[in-house]
C-alpha cells in the first residue's frame, strides 16, 4: 500500500494526505479497486441495550413555501416537542425512500452520501425537561426514525456543560464512521466523509427553519470535548477498525432569541458528564475490515484543538424572488435525489440559472449561518445549456478576496466578461467561451453526467493559505463548506424541476489548469452537475417508512 511519510506537523500530514488521495488521469487514489461484498458495512448504527423511542413518522403541519427555508420569514418558533423533533429529523437525516432492483433493496436518505454509504451519524443532546424524558444524549436511528438513549445526564451536570441555554434550545451533533466510506473508496474516503458532513449540516440547518429554529456550529468546542459528550471515547462496543469520529456540535435555538455563547466546558464539567449513566453497545458493522492507516493519520491531524474563536460573520442580505407557484418545503426536502444520468438535450433559462447561483452565494440566513467561517469556496462553472448564455467556462467567486486572488492567478487570456442579463450583484464572469462538454466530462472522471446537464462545476477552495492561517483542523471545514453548497444545489435543482448530482470523482489538476491555476493556493474539492435527469425504469421506489 502506498503510504504518506509521517510528518509530525499536522498541516504537513494533511497536505500529504491531500496529495496522496488526488486522482490522476493515469492513476486513481489508492483503494481496493473492487467491492468486497463479504465485508460490506451495515449502513445503520444501533446501540444494543439502549432504550429506544420511536418518533412520529408524519406530523401534521401547515405547508411552508420552499423559499422560507432560507430566510425563515414569518415562521414562529415552535417549542421543542416530540413532534417538532420528529419533523426536524424527518426532513434532515431520515430515510426518504427505498429503491429496489431485482433482489437488491437499499435506502435513500434526505441527506445524500457519496456512494450511498452514509458514514454520518446524528445525535441529539436534550436538556432537562425535554419531551423524551431526562436530559441526555440520544442517537438517531434513521432506519426506524427512532432515538436511542445513550446517556442520562444529571440536570446539574447538564447545566455545567451547557450553561445559559435559552428555553427551547438543544444541541445536535454529527460523527463519521470512516470505515463505511473506506470499504468502497479506500484512502480518498476521508474527503467523502467530510462532504457528507457538510451535506448533513445543511440538511439540518434547513430543516431547523421548518420549526422557526436556527442552527450553528459551536466553534469553540474541541474534538476531545465533543468525543466526551458523545461517548465516542468510551469502549461501548466501538471497534478500532470502525472508528466513529466526532465531527461537529451545533446549537439549535429559537430564531427570535439571541444566540448564547457556548464555550468549551471545563475539564471538571466534562468529567462529570463522563460519569453519567451510559447505556448501549455499538453494533458491529462488518465481519472483517481492510485497514487504511492514512485515514487514521489524517483524522488525527485534523482534530480540532481547544481555544479556537469563532470568526465574525457578516454575510449580506440577498433577497431572492419567491418561486411561483411555491413548492412545498417538506415535499422538496424529501424528494431530493441524485440523477444517475442526464438527458444531454434539455436546457434551462437564464432566469433560473441566475436564481440558482444567487442561492449559493453566502447570505444572511440559512444555510450559510450554520458555518462559522468566512467563505473559502468559489465555483468554476462549465456551462453547456443555459438559454441566453454563451456556453463556456465561467467563474462565480463567492468572496471579494477570492475574486482578487483568482484574477491574479488565472491565465491571462481569461476574459473576465460580465454576461448580459445577469444582475449586478451576482459576480458571474465569463472566462473562456466555447463548447466545454468534453472537458467537463474529462475532468469529472469521464462521467457523462458532467457534460450532459445544463452545467457542471468544480468547487475551488482557497486551500493552503486558508489552512496555514487557521490550522490543519480547518481541512474538514473546507469540505463541509463544499457539502453545504452541494446541498443547496441539490435542492435548487429540484425546485427548478431538474436534478443534481454530487461528483466526488474528479481530476483536480486538469480542472484547475482549464483556467491556468496550479499549485496549492486553490484546489478543487468537489464537483457537481445539474440537468434534466433520465430515470432508470428498472428501479422501483417504496416509501421511507412503510405502514
Ligand atoms: C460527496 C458525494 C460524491 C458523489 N460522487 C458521485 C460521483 O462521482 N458520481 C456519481 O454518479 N454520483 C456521485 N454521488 C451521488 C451519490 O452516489 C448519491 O448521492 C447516492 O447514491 C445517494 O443517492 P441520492 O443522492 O439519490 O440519495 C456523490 C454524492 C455525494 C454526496
Amino acid at each position: 500500500m502506498r503510504g504518506v511519510t509521517r510528518p509530525s506537523d499536522p498541516l504537513d500530514t494533511v497536505l500529504a494526505y491531500h496529495e496522496a488521495t488526488r486522482h490522476h488521469y493515469d492513476r486513481y487514489a489508492n483503494s481496493l479497486g473492487y467491492l468486497d461484498w463479504a465485508t460490506q458495512p451495515d449502513p445503520f448504527r444501533r446501540f444494543a441495550g439502549s432504550e429506544r423511542q420511536f418518533l412520529p413518522r408524519t406530523v401534521a403541519r401547515s405547508p411552508l413555501a420552499y423559499d422560507r427555508l432560507f430566510d425563515g420569514a414569518g415562521i414562529v418558533a415552535e417549542p421543542c416537542t416530540r413532534d417538532s423533533l420528529a419533523d426536524f429529523l424527518r426532513h434532515a437525516l431520515a430515510v426518504s425512500a427505498w429503491k429496489r432492483f431485482q433482489h437488491s433493496r437499499w435506502a435513500l436518505r434526505v441527506n445524500p452520501s457519496s456512494g450511498n454509504l452514509h458514514p454520518t451519524e446524528g445525535y441529539l443532546l436534550l436538556p432537562p425537561g425535554n419531551p423524551l424524558g431526562e436530559a441526555g444524549l440520544f442517537h438517531y436511528v434513521a432506519a426506524d426514525h427512532a432515538l436511542e438513549r445513550r446517556a442520562v445526564v444529571a440536570p446539574e451536570t447538564w447545566r455545567r456543560v451547557f450553561p445559559d441555554l435559552p428555553v427551547g434550545a438543544f444541541l445536535v451533533a454529527l460523527s463519521s464512521i470512516l470505515w463505511r466510506e473506506a470499504w468502497k473508496y479506500g484512502e480518498r474516503s476521508f474527503r467523502y466523509c467530510q462532504h457528507d458532513v457538510g451535506h448533513a449540516l445543511a440538511a439540518l440547518r434547513l430543516s431547523a427553519s421548518l420549526a422557526g429554529w436556527r442552527l450553528q456550529i459551536c466553534p469553540e468546542w474541541s474534538h476531545a470535548a465533543l468525543a466526551t459528550v458523545l461517548g465516542l471515547d468510551r469502549p461501548d462496543g466501538f471497534l478500532p477498525e470502525e472508528r466513529e469520529e466526532p465531527e461537529l456540535l451545533a446549537l439549535v435555538w429559537p430564531a427570535a432569541v439571541d444566540r448564547p455563547r457556548l464555550p468549551e466546558p471545563d475539564p471538571a464539567a466534562l468529567a462529570a458528564w463522563r460519569g453519567s449513566a451510559w447505556s448501549g453497545t455499538a453494533n458491529r458493522l462488518s465481519q472483517d475490515h481492510h485497514e487504511w492507516p492514512i485515514l487514521g493519520e489524517v483524522a488525527d491531524a485534523t482534530q480540532k484543538p481547544a481555544g479556537i474563536a469563532a470568526e465574525p460573520l457578516a454575510h449580506p442580505a440577498r433577497p431572492i424572488a419567491d418561486l411561483v407557484p411555491a413548492p412545498d418545503a417538506r415535499r422538496l426536502l424529501q424528494q431530493r435525489r441524485s440523477a444517475v444520468a442526464m438527458d444531454g438535450r434539455s436546457s434551462t433559462s437564464l432566469v433560473r440559472f441566475v436564481r440558482l447561483l444567487q442561492r449559493v452565494m453566502p447570505a444572511a440566513g440559512a444555510p450559510w449561518d450554520a458555518l462559522h467561517s468566512a467563505p473559502q469556496v468559489h465555483l468554476l462553472l462549465f456551462v453547456h445549456r443555459v438559454d441566453g448564455l454563451v456556453p463556456g467556462v465561467y467563474l462565480l467567486p463567492r468572496s471579494a478576496e477570492g475574486e482578487a486572488r483568482l484574477r491574479a492567478l488565472a491565465r491571462p487570456d481569461c476574459r473576465w466578461q460580465r454576461p448580459d442579463g445577469v444582475p449586478a450583484d451576482l459576480p458571474l464572469w465569463l472566462l473562456l467561451p466555447g463548447d466545454c462538454r468534453s472537458v467537463a466530462r474529462n475532468v469529472s472522471c469521464a462521467q457523462d453526467i458532467a457534460g450532459d446537464g445544463f452545467f457542471s462545476l468544480g468547487m475551488l477552495a482557497h486551500f493552503e493559505p486558508a489552512l496555514r492561517a487557521r490550522g490543519a483542523w480547518f481541512y474538514r471545514n473546507l469540505f463541509w463548506e463544499t457539502g453545504v453548497i452541494g446541498q443547496v444545489l441539490y435542492l435548487e435543482a429540484e425546485a427548478l424541476g431538474a436534478r443534481g448530482t454530487g461528483i466526488g470523482c474528479f481530476f483536480d489538476e486538469p480542472a484547475l489548469q482549464v483556467v491556468g491555476l496550479s499549485g496549492l493556493e486553490f484546489r478543487s474539492l468537489y464537483h457537481f452537475t445539474v440537468g434534466m435527469p433520465v430515470e432508470d425504469p428498472r428501479l422501483t421506489t417504496e416509501p421511507g417508512y412503510g405502514g
